[in-house]
């Protein structure tokens, strides 16, 4: 996703804040919208991840609770604020938590709580990026469409979640 075609300038910033150095929890009884971890690819030669890897998980992870609340196809029209608080390294275990700020008559803006987790023999949480973004909801034809009053968000059924079974095979738990 590219975000230098957004309409409204993003207010970006890689400052990280004391606050929020300290090791934390995850969110208790939230589920995370993405799950993902960083990989070799993903990272300069230091180790260090991207922003713009993590900008594009962002606006993924941000773009799934918006699309369940247009109940359909949504695009990204504006990043409101972007602020990378703390470094992602290799290896790291990254959880996405989005939550609804605003729904306008065609727009939804979305807030996006990212945490790192490292080091599996002693698990360490930190989060690592805060972003507000906003969607509009469009048809088929690409134009905006009335998102209506925000309501009940649709969870994904269960058995939707795929595994490989023992043969190697994927199926449905
Ligand atoms: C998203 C898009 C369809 C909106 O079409 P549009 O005709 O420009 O939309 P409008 O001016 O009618 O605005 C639609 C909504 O977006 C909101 N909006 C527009 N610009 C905004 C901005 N800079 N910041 C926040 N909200 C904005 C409007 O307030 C309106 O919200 P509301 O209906 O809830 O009041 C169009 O801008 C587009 O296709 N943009 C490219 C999207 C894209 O490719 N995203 C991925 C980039 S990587």
């Amino acid at each position: 996703m590219s975000y230098a075609t957004l309409r409204s300038p993003a207010v970006m910033s890689i400052s990280p804040a004391m606050d929020d150095r300290k090791i934390v929890s995850l969110p208790e009884g939230k589920e995370p919208v993405l799950r993902v971890m960083s990989m070799p690819a993903d990272a300069n030669p230091h180790g260090d991840i991207f922003g713009g890897w993590i900008m594009a998980q962002v606006g993924t992870a941000g773009s799934v609770l918006a699309a369940r609340h247009a109940r359909g196809r949504v695009a990204a029209v504006a990043v409101n604020s972007f602020v990378f608080k703390q470094p992602v390294f290799i290896g790291d275990v990254i959880s996405f938590y989005a939550e609804v700020w605003r729904v306008g008559n065609t727009s939804i803006t979305v807030n996006v709580e990212v945490y790192a987790q490292r080091n599996p023999a002693d698990i360490e949480t930190v989060k690592v990026t805060e972003a507000t973004l906003t969607y509009v909801a469009i048809d088929s034809d690409r134009k905006p469409r009335p998102v209506g009053p925000l309501g009940r968000v649709p969870q994904y059924p269960k058995q939707s979640v795929f595994r490989f079974g023992d043969d190697g095979v994927q199926g449905r738990e």
